[in-house]
């Protein structure tokens, strides 16, 4: 039969920003790779503070160049550590892929698509809210990470883009990660909440993924442009992140059927 797919596609998103997606988006492709899992991240956000500023790299081809025909779809990846840690960055204007019509947004999935064989896992890193881009980019993936924090803003933010993508997109697998904690106490009470918000009002089971406390070596880390795995790798977000990691693994593992017959990227609902 045709080929069988073995990444593990995940888009990360928040409904409020700078609750730390490209962050944890980062730092967690960084702890994948570490336990050997080949990771490519995708930048899908138009925000400020891009993974490549994050990295102090200049790459020059984005997420626009994929639909250049000319374009060797292999040299727009950025490789980090020259390893199995791949980087598309953000291209120069995302929205343009929402003006482009269904075919285009196919051809998109299929280029990415035809770069995943050696990935174990896609993380795509999301804008915060709820805009077409949002639920375009949110809704291709087998299963989303809503980042809150446990501020009720986050909350209700949170809640909102869950109710936003199931209602309208139809998508499921939402899995919470809950940063900048104090202890996992705080942090499972954050989840408790949006979870019994999500059953009772739309009747959705959401899934608990993990916390990451706050840790002000993550801003020196920014600073210096490293992730915080890298400069930091004994330290408590770093050590939180790699717990996060490995839940991801686990979930890849007991997911492989499901992965084998499910493309990694998908059209899904038409966004309006
Ligand atoms: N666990 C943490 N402890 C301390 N600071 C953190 C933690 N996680 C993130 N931050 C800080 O929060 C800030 C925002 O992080 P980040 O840019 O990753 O958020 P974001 O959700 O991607 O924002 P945006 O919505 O603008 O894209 C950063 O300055 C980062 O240093
Ligand atoms: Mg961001």
């Amino acid at each position: 039969m045709e080929h069988k797919n073995r990444t593990l596609s995940l888009s990360i998103v928040s409904g409020k920003g700078g609750v730390g997606k490209t962050n944890l988006s980062l730092n967690i492709a960084y702890a994948l790779f570490n336990a050997a899992q080949n990771t490519l991240i995708v930048d899908c956000d138009l925000g400020l503070a891009n993974l490549d500023v994050m990295l102090d790299i200049s790459p020059d081809k984005t997420l626009n160049e994929i639909l250049d025909d000319d374009a060797l779809a292999h040299d727009i990846i950025y490789k980090l550590e020259n390893s199995g840690l791949g980087l598309i960055p953000a291209a120069s204007g995302v929205s343009d892929l929402l003006d482009l019509d269904e075919d285009q947004q196919m051809q998109i999935i299929q280029r990415l698509e035809s770069l995943l064989q050696k990935y174990h896992f896609l993380i795509l890193d999301v804008g915060a809210g709820i805009s077409r881009t949002v639920r375009t980019f949110s809704q291709m993936t087998h299963k989303r990470v809503v980042v809150i924090t446990p501020e009720p803003t986050s909350l209700t933010d949170g809640y909102a883009l869950i109710k936003v993508l199931y209602t309208r997109q139809k998508v499921k697998d939402f899995y919470i990660l809950v940063n900048m904690v104090e202890s996992e106490k705080e942090a499972r009470r954050g989840f408790e909440r949006i979870r019994a918000a999500c059953s009772k009002f739309l009747n959705l089971e959401v899934n608990y993924l993990g916390h990451v406390r706050n840790d002000p070596i993550v801003l020196d880390a920014v600073r210096k442009q490293r992730p915080v795995m890298q400069f930091a790798p004994r330290s408590t977000a770093s050590r939180d992140i790699m717990q996060v990691a490995d839940t991801l693994i686990q979930m890849r593992a007991e997911a492989r059927q499901y992965i084998a017959d499910t493309p990694p990227l998908q059209m899904g609902e038409p966004v309006t």
